[in-house]
């Protein structure tokens, strides 16, 4: 009789090792966030290496390459020519994003399109709703998403993101969406959104940092967990379809704790900031990218996520391609 456990004879070989592993990175389970832009060329961001904002027609050259990789699913941003107070460009038939929409469903019919519906970059002010005395204003904001994700669904969209943030976005839309006779497309909520830090780099490629104060008084505290899950259970009722916690690495106790709550999809979104860091290190030389991306990518899986919303997307299909 031993008198202690040989965890290590499980780990004797690649073999042995791969038949054990619990968790896996497929690319079914990836969704890889994209910006167009209406006017100007196509520019890679500074703050995130290897991430651009496409003109329409790069855009549609870049769909055929992710196609080629098997990339299956985008989440699309667009950075619109004009901005007003009320975000006018997130609802209009032809803005970027339904333009965008059109081009991907048309190239690509398999592909799930989905979009992100928000305002802030549509906003001059840069806030996600519209603004009165410095505050934004819930009720108000939402009869315009509501306006965003069915236009967004005209358009061809396969799933609506929404990720504004305010309170009964997700029934207010979903009955817009039916009223509609979208009755078939799921909602993907933003259910447990944090004010973080880790959205910068996004701002600078979105261009839609808000021009005035912070989004705290929509976003999450990220001191709270608790407070999550009663934003996990508003969503749950209000009847979204699956539900992205954001960002991740620094919330993964978030992820475990909602995998309890639902047995519906629960995604990841490893967000810009998540992306840079790491960039920044691997160029530096500092860590192996690779690897550390993989290790990043796993724990979201292991903290129970079924997708990742993830900027490294292209460069992981990338590597399985090399490898087949
Ligand atoms: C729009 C939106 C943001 C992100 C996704 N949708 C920015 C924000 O809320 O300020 C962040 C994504 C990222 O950082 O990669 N509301
Ligand atoms: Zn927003």
């Amino acid at each position: 009789m031993e008198k202690f456990m040989r965890h290590r004879r499980l780990r004797r070989t690649n073999y042995m090792r791969d038949m054990v592993r619990e968790n896996h990175l497929i690319l079914d389970d990836l969704i890889y966030p994209m910006f167009v832009i209406e006017k100007g060329e196509t520019k890679e961001i500074s703050s995130m290496p290897g991430i651009y904002q496409y003109t329409l027609a790069d855009f549609s050259k870049e769909l055929d390459e992710l196609n080629e990789l098997g990339i299956k699913a985008i989440l699309l941003f667009g950075i619109p020519e004009c901005k007003d107070a009320v975000g006018t460009g997130a609802y209009h038939n032809h803005g970027i994003v339904q333009e965008a929409i059109r081009i991907a469903k048309d190239k690509y019919p398999e592909m799930l399109v989905v979009a992100d519906t928000c305002l802030c970059e549509y906003t001059d002010h840069g806030h996600c709703g519209v603004v009165e005395d410095g505050y934004v204003k819930n009720d108000e904001s939402l009869n315009l998403l509501v306006q965003t994700a069915v236009s967004q669904a005209k358009s061809g969209a396969d799933i609506i993101a929404p990720s504004n943030a305010m309170d009964g976005f997700v029934y207010a839309i979903r009955k817009g969406l039916d009223e509609a006779g979208f009755t078939n497309i799921p909602i993907m909520s933003y259910a447990v959104k944090y004010a973080s830090s880790f959205y910068g780099p996004f701002r600078e490629a979105a261009g839609s940092a808000p021009q005035f104060g912070d989004r705290k008084t929509y976003q999450m505290d990220p001191a709270n967990g608790r407070e999550a899950m009663r934003e996990l259970e508003s969503d749950i009722a209000e009847g979204a379809d699956m539900f992205i916690i954001k960002p991740s690495m620094s919330f993964l106790d978030v992820v475990k704790e909602a995998r309890g709550k639902t047995d519906a999809p629960i995604i990841c979104y490893n967000v810009s900031g998540e992306y840079s860091m790491v960039k920044a290190a691997s160029l530096n030389g500092w860590i192996d990218e690779e690897r550390v991306v993989n290790e990043m990518l796993i724990s979201m899986k292991r903290a129970g996520a079924d997708m990742i919303m993830t900027y490294f997307a292209k460069d992981i299909a990338k590597r399985m391609k090399e490898v087949e």
